[in-house]
């Protein structure tokens, strides 16, 4: 190694002074960062800052401008502090060894990518794998999605997504928790633990990134990128608590949105970034922008130029510039015009250095590239097995009428678009999940039932042309020349399974859709069939909750599939069979039209909620009923579950004091279950106006066929609490609702007071 000596000879002596003190403390860290800060001059210091794209899978518009040679000297020349999609032990080395060799304090890149639901190995999209519920699996798939990414040398994944979202038709909710600020926030917090495990440093965790902070999951209309109103209130009691969680677990970074807030891009958000985040939160970690969000600010029209985008950005808390070279071109000049001080960027770089050392590269910059651990890690037969098991986990069994599941019937026809398609169920944000990798539905089917006679027809296309994270999808809405032959199968058969749904790339980034039913021709191709034959088991696959009003009504048996990864096959049919009782339960509402949206469950009740018979004038469409097709927190089993009503350990409780709701719930089938027991709470009366119902706590439990058990939730201050009429945060006395349920529609009810 050459050309590196300082950082070295702060390498040598900090790895002596920790032998001699044991481990390092806080303050040893710091002093570490500070002895290399101060060695640092101004534009070393901006290099810190700027992170570029470099490799194979290029998102967004930079990616086309061909700067590489000016890159490439930066890169040489300590202008480049991380990147990200460069991957592989080998490639990630390399580049290393180039970094540290040639500048000239040989400060390390972090190498990050969007690990977004596995890296090699695929499970299920994270709105699928939400409605596991199962916070315990989550972080497991988190885990092993972080020690494939790291062994292939990346130690930064842009992720978890913790938008919140009731607009299923913004794509990127596939991304997310879901609807609901407490099931999301747990979410978050079992991801992030996932990724991060209990030290940075360790070569099989990586850095976690909450994002995108925030508002992001409200655009306008649903449509990706576009603006944001909403209040101060809902800000601060649904959007932001789980990046406040994710703050307190210490998620190693986070992400602006690329949205702006009532006016303000996020970006350039000093209340989000410096009062909030790193004022009250106290947070410590650096902020990354968005894909170019620091450019954006002169699209946005709040900067003329690159040099007033990155000193509204720098000056209001974020830190590093991806793939914007904003801060690299601009702002140098801002300090020696004293329009940046350079007390914020030495506050940036710090907090990239932090980040460093953490991760262990202080230390050591080679230590995550290890060829062999990389061979031996991708796609294992564990990882695998474990993508089987969140992919059933994640099913919802959305109705099955007339017991048509699990399946007894000998004589099967698949039939659809997807059923065949080993790409989708890998669903979008795939990492390096590989093209056409997954175990299809049909494959799944004839793998488990062996004995069965089962035949295929594909029926219709879903969409023409490339269907690819970076093209617009082109929906097939002519070829019905496939018809005849799925009717006929069907006809054929005593059960049909129709696999029907959208492709990987109808959700995800930038893939809104204005209609959120079945695309293309299938709906049309559905109701052929199910003239020949209505025996049908409508298996859907989707990354967001669709539209299905028809399907609904008359298909007697719904699967709820989603994106579910490499082994989506088996998990389906590990399902179907009854191999596994399913036990997912939706984390978004399923809406019954596009114009119902926003449709969730913790709505406020307006001054109008009336739906006595006759009645008019009250909140409402005159053309369908305001419930939703499918609520929040809905989902069947092949158990049935029988609830007791409430009991509460007091009906009054003090400041301070807690409550113990319980209910007994007895499995009143012949089959083992799980079952999702949900608890809500409503606060009848407020400063500000309060939602009808909140979820508060969820139990996962398994009940065996007959038996009942015992479940007790305990309810303090901190559940009751939220930001007032002045936005402080706390409770107020006054009296409650409690439920208790198998979904948000469907629950017991008791009252209580809190004095
Ligand atoms: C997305 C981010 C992602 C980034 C890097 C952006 O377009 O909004 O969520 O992390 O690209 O790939």
């Amino acid at each position: 190694m050459k050309g590196n000596s300082v950082i070295y000879s702060l390498f040598i002596s900090t790895s002596l002074f920790l032998t001699n003190c044991e481990k390092a403390d806080e303050p040893v860290k710091n002093n570490k960062i500070e002895n290399l800060l101060s060695q640092m001059t101004l534009d070393e210091k901006i290099g810190q800052l700027n992170q570029y794209s470099i490799g194979a899978e290029l998102t967004g518009p930079g990616a086309k401008e061909g700067q590489n040679k000016i890159r490439y000297e930066q890169l040489k020349n300590g202008g480049v502090g991380s990147v990200l999609n460069l991957l592989g032990a080998k490639n990630a080395r390399e580049t290393q060894q180039f970094v540290v060799d040639s500048t000239r304090l040989g400060i390390p890149l972090i190498f990050s990518y969007d690990v977004i639901h596995g890296y090699k190995t695929i499970f299920p999209i994270p709105l699928g794998e939400s409605a596991s519920w199962d916070l315990e699996l989550m972080q497991n798939t988190a885990a092993v999605a972080a020690k494939e990414a790291a062994a292939s040398g990346v130690m930064w994944t842009f992720a978890p997504m913790l938008d919140i979202s009731r607009d299923p038709r913004w794509g990127r909710v596939m991304e997310g928790g879901g609807e609901d600020t407490y099931l999301g926030t747990e979410i978050g917090k079992a991801r992030i633990r996932g990724f991060q495990g209990n030290d940075l440093s360790d070569i099989t965790t990586i850095a976690a990134c909450a994002k995108h902070f925030a508002g992001y999951g409200f655009s306008e209309g649903g449509r990706d990128y576009n603006n944001v109103y909403v209040g101060k209130h809902q800000l601060l009691n649904t959007i932001l608590p789980a990046f406040k969680a994710a703050a307190q677990l210490e998620a190693a970074t986070f992400m602006n949105a690329f949205n702006d807030i009532d006016g303000v891009p996020s970006s350039a958000n000093e209340y989000l970034l410096r009062e909030l985040l790193k004022g009250e939160w106290n947070y410590e970690g650096p902020v990354v922008s968005d894909w170019n969000s620091f450019g954006e600010l002169i699209t946005h029209g709040i900067a003329n130029d690159k040099s007033e985008a990155a000193q509204l950005a720098i000056n209001a808390g974020s830190d590093i510039d991806m793939e914007g070279s904003v801060y690299i071109e601009s702002l140098k000049q801002l300090v020696e015009d004293n329009k940046v001080s350079e007390g914020k960027i030495d506050d940036a770089v710090r907090r990239v250095l932090k980040l460093k050392q953490d991760l262990g590269l202080l230390d050591d910059p080679f230590k995550y590239f290890d060829e062999e651990r990389e061979k031996n890690t991708l796609l294992n037969a564990d990882h695998l097995e474990l993508a089987r098991d969140a992919g059933r986990k994640s099913i919802v069994l959305l109705k099955n009428e007339g017991d048509l599941l699990p399946l007894k019937a000998k004589n099967i026809a698949v039939i659809g678009p997807l059923a065949k398609d080993k790409d989708s169920p890998i669903g979008n944000w795939r990492a390096q999940g590989e093209t056409g990798s997954a175990v299809s539905f049909y494959e799944g089917i004839e793998a488990a039932l062996p004995e069965a006679n089962i035949t295929y027809a594909e029926g219709c296309k879903l969409s023409i042309g490339p269907n690819n994270f970076f093209n617009e999808v082109e929906v097939e809405e002519e070829d019905r020349s496939g018809f005849q032959e799925a009717i006929n199968v069907a006809r054929n058969a005593d059960v049909v399974l129709m696999n029907l749904g959208e492709t990987a790339y109808f959700s995800g980034e930038a893939r809104s859709r204005s209609e959120i039913g079945l695309p293309g021709l299938q709906l049309e191709l559905l109701k052929e069939v199910y003239k020949v034959n209505k025996n049908i088991v409508l298996v859907l696959m989707n990354g967001r909750p669709l539209t299905i009003p028809w399907e609904a009504e008359n298909i007697p048996a719904i699967v709820e599939a989603w994106h579910l990864g490499s082994m989506a096959g088996h998990s389906i049919a590990d399902v179907l069979t009854g191999k596994y009782n399913p036990s997912g339960k939706l984390p978004m509402t399923f809406p019954r039209s596009v114009g119902q949206i926003p449709t969730y469950y913790n709505h406020k009740m307006t001054g109008r909620p009336s739906t006595d018979p006759g009645m008019v004038f009250y909140s409402h469409n005159m053309d369908i009923e305001n419930s939703p097709q499918y609520p929040f927190g809905f989902g069947l089993s092949y158990s049935t579950f029988e609830y007791s009503p409430i009991a509460l350990s007091k009906e009054v409780i003090n400041k301070g004091e807690k409550l113990t709701v319980s209910v007994t719930v007895k499995n009143t089938s012949d089959v083992d279950g799980e079952e999702v027991v949900q608890l809500y709470i409503r606060d009848v009366v407020g400063s500000i106006t309060r939602p009808v119902k909140e979820l508060k706590g969820f139990k996962k439990l398994m009940i065996k066929a007959g038996e009942s058990a015992q479940v007790d939730f305990e309810i303090g201050e901190e559940d009751l609490a939220f930001y007032r009429k002045d936005f402080t945060f706390g409770t107020e006395p006054g009296d409650f609702e409690v439920f208790v349920g198998t979904s948000s529609s469907d629950v017991q009810t008791a009252t209580f007071k809190l004095n």
